[in-house]
């Protein structure tokens, strides 16, 4: 296809496509292609305000979204595999949005990491969808909240508080309740969901540990000092509080120290 034969093309089509299995296809393809060096490194289209999403499903507010109510039951575990799905699958868009509106400035190494993110959740994605379909179900079968990209959306405007936001908040608590998860399908007696939740566990790292690593680069660069700056950064633009239990050693694995974020806690 002529459309996409630069990096950002190949990012704007993955984030315009609305269908989950053609998302995930497509998130892959524009990784494989620019890690083959099929891809110019040129941004010649502006990354959509909101990536394309299926009609299912169906995405209520945070608070209006039904309560999960507590694991045991079957149903409870197929309301969480898909509420993990759904993270999953915004996360693909977070990625390719950081890599397609960020990379022209940040350069070729930050969008082989982001692109790599993005195939990262869309394997997430598919293997979460994968469990749920073991049970019987699909993503789109139950209502999902459209807060992850509402951080992504106020945080448009500069690569610093994206990072600050997405991989330092958002994916940093990630780390702090999945092994917790993984205990709780452990314990539901689905070791199939705890394996897939240990993966993305170890993946997740990885992510955190890009993000911190690009936020020190470019507070080097502006000369601003980093844990003073994620905290200001969190105050303006993360409604949501940043609290404990805390993984500290996942965290500091990622490059996260606790010097950022134990002053800020709740
Ligand atoms: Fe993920
Ligand atoms: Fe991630």
């Amino acid at each position: 296809m002529s459309d996409t034969h630069t990096v950002a093309a190949a990012i704007r089509a993955a984030l315009l496509t609305a269908d989950p299995t053609g998302k995930v296809m497509a998130t892959r393809r524009a990784a494989r292609d620019w890690r083959l060096g099929r891809l110019a490194f040129a941004f010649d289209g502006i990354m959509p305000d909101r990536p394309a999403r299926p009609e299912r499903p169906e995405l209520l507010r945070p608070r209006d979204m039904p309560r999960r109510g507590k694991g045991g039951s079957e149903r409870g575990q197929i309301a969480l595999l898909h509420a993990l799905a759904h993270i999953e699958f915004t996360a693909i868009d977070l990625a390719l949005d950081m890599a397609g509106r960020f990379g022209s400035g940040e350069g070729p190494l930050f969008v082989s990491e982001w692109l790599s993110v993005a195939a990262d959740e869309a394997l997430h994605f598919a293997l979460l969808e994968r469990r749920l379909r073991a049970f019987g179900s699909h993503y789109g079968a139950m209502p999902a909240h459209d807060g992850l990209w509402e951080s992504a959306h106020t945080t448009r405007h500069d690569v610093l508080a994206r990072l600050a936001i997405v991989p330092m908040v958002l994916e940093a608590r990630g780390l702090d309740v999945t092994p917790i998860t993984v205990e709780r399908f452990r314990i539901a007696g689905d070791e199939a969901s705890a394996r897939v939740l240990q993966r993305i566990f170890s993946d997740e790292i990885r992510h955190v540990r890009f993000g911190t690593a690009h936020f020190q680069r470019v507070c080097q660069t502006r000369a601003i000092p980093p844990a003073q700056t994620w905290q200001g950064l969190v105050a303006a633009h993360f409604t949501g509080s940043i609290k404990p239990p805390f993984n500290d050693s996942a965290r500091l694995t990622a490059g996260l120290p606790r010097e950022f974020y134990a002053g800020i806690a709740l």
